[in-house]
């Protein structure tokens, strides 16, 4: 049977699309190409080019298909792009979703494992999460991931919903890297070419041991992993309607921690300088993985030195 996933093409999607084919698993991509690269994609794995904007493209999907159910990544994943465009923010991930649970709803699809975000819990007290913990997004992209995990419910899908800390890494297929965001270790790496512009460190004045963010890196080789649990979770029919579980590894590295540990992959240190803190981010957040290990039996085990070890040497120009 075959599972879609949409945004298939794109960074963590690629890297889940490699490990169902090694698990057996069918994925049918379904990508618009705008943050995806269709060379990501191992060449026998169908790519449906479409958006979820448009609805004739989600329905010309599942129209025809036997379908198991949807693995849905397909969505704009900046915070600082979110503050500045709200709009496309909500007509991408919240308004294009809507016609994806349409659509599932029409065929008589009923699983999906959806990508959401830490960034549903907004600025936490403390600094870690259980997934029992608030949801209050400070910025808009969290607000439609959030959105999206009540969307599910509404349309009365069974789901499995990833709250992804901040995935890293790299597997062996350099193709899949991340490459285009603004994320941390791409303008990191950006950074390291001879002549480049030094990476800004946004923010050292936080309450943090040393003063700048502190995140939970987790490793995409691990995050894969639970992707498959999700499936066949969904699969054994088992447990809640919407089972929702924070894919972190419990431990916090600060953007310094980031530096050396790139410093120590690349055996030269980063160029950096200090600028101020990004609208929309949180001083502090790491996950409570209890839940992931209970109801899906997964833990992260790829440790934060290995997972930057990766990513820089997947780097397309790296060395
Ligand atoms: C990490 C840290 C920055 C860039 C978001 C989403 C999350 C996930 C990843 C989607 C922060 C600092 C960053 C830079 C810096 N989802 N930083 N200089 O914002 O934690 O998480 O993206 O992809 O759900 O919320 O990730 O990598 O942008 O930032 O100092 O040039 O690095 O302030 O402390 P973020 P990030």
């Amino acid at each position: 049977m075959t599972w879609i996933v949409t945004g298939g093409a794109g960074y963590i999607g690629a890297h889940v699309v490699r490990r169902m084919r090694v698990s057996g698993l069918d994925a049918v991509v379904f990508d618009d190409l705008s943050g995806g690269r269709a060379d990501r994609l191992p060449g026998d794995v169908e790519l449906v080019r479409g958006s979820i904007t448009e609805p004739d493209d989600v329905n010309r999907l599942l129209r025809g298909r036997r379908v198991d159910g949807v693995i849905h990544l397909a969505a704009l994943k900046s915070v600082a792009e979110s503050v500045a465009e709200p709009g496309r923010y909500q007509s991408v991930n919240v308004d294009g979703m809507k016609h994806l649970l349409y659509a599932m709803r029409e065929a008589g699809v009923s699983r999906m494992v959806f990508s959401s975000s830490a960034a549903v819990y907004g600025r936490p007290a403390g600094g870690t999460v259980s997934e029992r913990s608030r949801a209050n997004p400070i910025n808009p992209y969290g607000r439609t991931k959030l959105d999206g995990e009540r969307l599910i419910k509404e349309y009365g899908i069974r789901s499995v919903v990833l709250r992804q800390f901040n995935v890293i890494g790299a597997g062996t297929h350099p193709h899949a890297a991340d490459t285009g965001t603004t994320n941390l270790l791409p303008a990191v790496f950006r950074a390291m070419a001879p002549g480049a512009e030094p990476v800004a460190v946004l923010g050292d004045r936080y309450d943090t041991p040393t003063g700048t963010g502190v995140r939970d890196y987790v490793h995409v080789a691990d995050v894969v992993r639970i992707y498959l649990d999700a499936i066949d979770h969904l699969r054994s029919g088992a447990g809640e309607d919407q089972l929702i579980v924070n894919v972190g590894t419990g431990a916090g590295h600060s953007v310094r921690d980031v530096l050396n540990a790139v410093g120590e992959a690349a055996d030269r240190p980063v160029p950096f300088r200090i600028a101020p803190p990004r609208d929309g981010d949180v001083p502090a957040i790491v996950a409570r993985t209890a839940r992931a290990a209970q109801r899906l039996h997964w833990k992260a085990e790829l440790s934060f030195a290995e997972a930057v070890r990766s990513a820089w040497e997947a780097w397309p120009v790296s060395g």
